[in-house]
């Protein structure tokens, strides 16, 4: 099964092993990352907001038109930005890196 990388929005590194399938937004919630995705993983929300590692965004396969106008709504939105519920994961995504954007509250206080 492949492991997946979470780093936070402190910048520590969660290694989680996932079962193909999975989408990254359901996984970091079971692991008890901060991720809210509040519409349950329909391409609703943007809540599930992740920012995918460089080296890895042309690996993924493409986010479709739903996924795209939602991200447009994402906070802190970056050019490898995703949803979390849109990713599911396969064998060839072992040693993906993936970032939890920082939230607004986290930098008033940097
Ligand atoms: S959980 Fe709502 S868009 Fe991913």
């Amino acid at each position: 099964m492949p492991t997946i990388v979470f780093v936070d929005a402190a910048g520590t590194r969660h290694e989680v092993v996932v079962k193909i399938g999975e989408n990254l937004m359901t996984v970091g919630r079971e692991h008890g990352l901060d991720i809210e995705g509040a519409c349950e993983g329909v391409a609703a929300c943007s809540t599930c907001h992740l920012v995918v590692d460089d080296d890895w965004f042309a690996r993924l396969p493409p986010a479709d038109e739903d996924e795209q106008d939602m991200l447009d709504l994402a906070m802190g939105l970056t050019r490898t930005s995703r949803l979390g519920c849109q990713i599911e994961v396969s064998e060839e995504m072992d040693g993906l890196v993936v970032r939890l954007p920082r939230e607004i509250r986290n930098m008033m206080f940097d």
